[in-house]
């Protein structure tokens, strides 16, 4: 039951989400300050212009940090800081995320940065985005000048954060930034993404010599049917193609799933973009595996839909996003990624819930946070006593932030923000988090 020394307690956040400071030191805009400010696309027409103010903040935040007493703390940087425009270095931006890693480095606390989460750099969209395979050379150039500049003190990289979301999400569904519909533009992304996390892995590891560990950070969802009839199991298997399979096979396996790229050739002119040797790239080894996990997937049949599955209704508890919370669910993902993929570490490099969280006399009691992260720790203890080799866990989020298209609606945090006044108030499941590192076990 005990988590043992080397075991990394997190807490994880993201550049857009919180640090503001949108139009200053010299940070142009992204994809998603463009999307913010197309009305209907985010709650309330919300957006990250001020967020949680961490620009200015982050002394403060760290102070909190030290104070959970979390092993590291996982942070992207926002592209745009760095190269406001194509080809042109911003070292005011770099100095930002200098000082905060000299800050974390201080306090002895472990920065884990990633490259990317989601905050595309406008120049870059208007060349057409990941959808343009130059991006991989923007992407590289990028990297390069965070490695050069901060790997010395800088204990993991990560390259991306859940490309289904940058992909799926951006490019097909157009629920998030920039708000296409093409499934064919999300796939060329995809791909471009993928190509550009391998390439970055090269980088750091041959080019730069570097040893500090690199990964990725897949968001994955187990999938499960609603019966096991024949067209559920179908239901079944496209799903899970398309939320975890289309990532993992890539990066683990060096080949895309055949059975989905026959379900998405009606929607693809051709698969030219996967080019000879790109898959050799995308499957370059990397230090350990990162994994966000919320919920399960539960799906049904639907003839309707082109990939024949819809979500199916669950008696589980949900969460404020109306995710089933399934901790037993997260161990046979991750005993799977065992048996199928891979033996690198893995990190959960993000775990959490948003709840309908109350502020009353100074105090947030979210018990049902603290039930959801006391259950997610247990199953990785339990994983880990199987023998799962689970490094870390970091949960998401330090603090409530902007939930990109539920905009400030949805509370992540385990420090509740009030946005008026940008006072941090510790919520119970901040206490508890800081107890449960404190010990190193679950016991109170
Ligand atoms: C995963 C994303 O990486 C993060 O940005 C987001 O806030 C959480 N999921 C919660 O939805």
């Amino acid at each position: 039951m005990k988590f043992d020394q080397t075991f990394v307690f997190g807490t994880a956040t993201s550049s857009y989400q919180i640090e503001g400071a949108h139009n200053e030191g010299g940070r142009t805009p992204s994809i998603w300050d463009m999307f913010c400010d197309i009305p209907g696309r985010v709650y309330k027409q919300h957006n990250g212009d001020v967020a949680c103010n961490h620009y200015y903040r982050y002394e403060e935040d760290i102070q909190h940090i030290k104070r959970l007493g979390v092993d590291s703390y996982r942070f992207s940087i926002s592209w745009s800081r760095i190269f406001p425009q194509k080809g042109v270095y911003n070292p005011e931006g770099m100095a930002f995320y200098q000082n905060l890693v000299n800050e974390l480095k201080k306090e002895q606390i472990k920065p884990a940065i990633t490259l990317y989460h989601w905050d595309l750099p406008m120049w870059a969209h208007e060349e057409g985005g990941w959808v343009n395979r130059e991006s991989v050379e923007w992407f590289v150039d990028y990297a390069r000048v965070c490695f050069q500049e901060l790997d010395v003190d800088v204990d993991s990289w990560i390259t991306h954060n859940e490309p289904w979301c940058a992909g799926f999400l951006g490019y097909h569904q157009g629920v998030h930034a920039p708000g296409h519909t093409n499934l064919e533009e999300a796939l060329k992304a995809i791909h471009h993404i993928l190509l550009s996390h391998g390439r970055a892995v090269q980088l750091l590891k041959k080019e730069l010599g570097s040893k500090t560990p690199i990964g990725i950070t897949l968001n994955l969802s187990p999938v499960y049917s609603k019966t096991d009839s024949m067209n559920d199991q179908i239901a079944r298997n496209n799903a899970d193609g398309y939320s975890n399979r289309w990532f993992l096979d890539p990066v683990f396996k060096g080949a895309y799933p055949v059975d989905m790229m026959n379900l998405f050739a009606k929607y693809v002119h051709s698969y030219d973009f996967i080019q000879q040797g790109d898959l050799s790239i995308i499957a370059t080894e990397c230090d350990f595996l990162g994994i966000n996990f919320y919920s399960r997937a539960f799906v049904e049949f639907n003839a309707a839909n082109d990939f024949m599955y819809r979500g199916a209704h669950s008696d589980y508890q949900k969460t404020g996003m109306d995710w089933d919370i399934s901790p037993l669910e997260f161990k046979d993902l991750i005993r799977r990624i065992r048996q199928d993929y891979t033996d690198l570490p893995i990190y959960i490099t993000e775990n959490g819930a948003a709840f309908d969280d109350q502020l009353e006399n100074g105090r947030v009691h979210d018990h049902e946070r603290v039930d959801y992260i006391e259950q997610h720790l247990q199953a990785v203890s339990d994983l880990n006593e199987e023998g799962m080799n689970v490094q870390g866990y970091f949960l998401w989020s330090l603090m409530d932030n902007f939930e990109w298209s539920f905009g400030y609606d949805k509370r992540f945090g385990i420090l509740y923000v009030d946005f008026n006044s940008q006072e941090r108030i510790w919520k119970d499941s901040a206490y508890r988090y800081a107890e449960i590192i404190q010990q190193r076990s679950l016991l109170s």
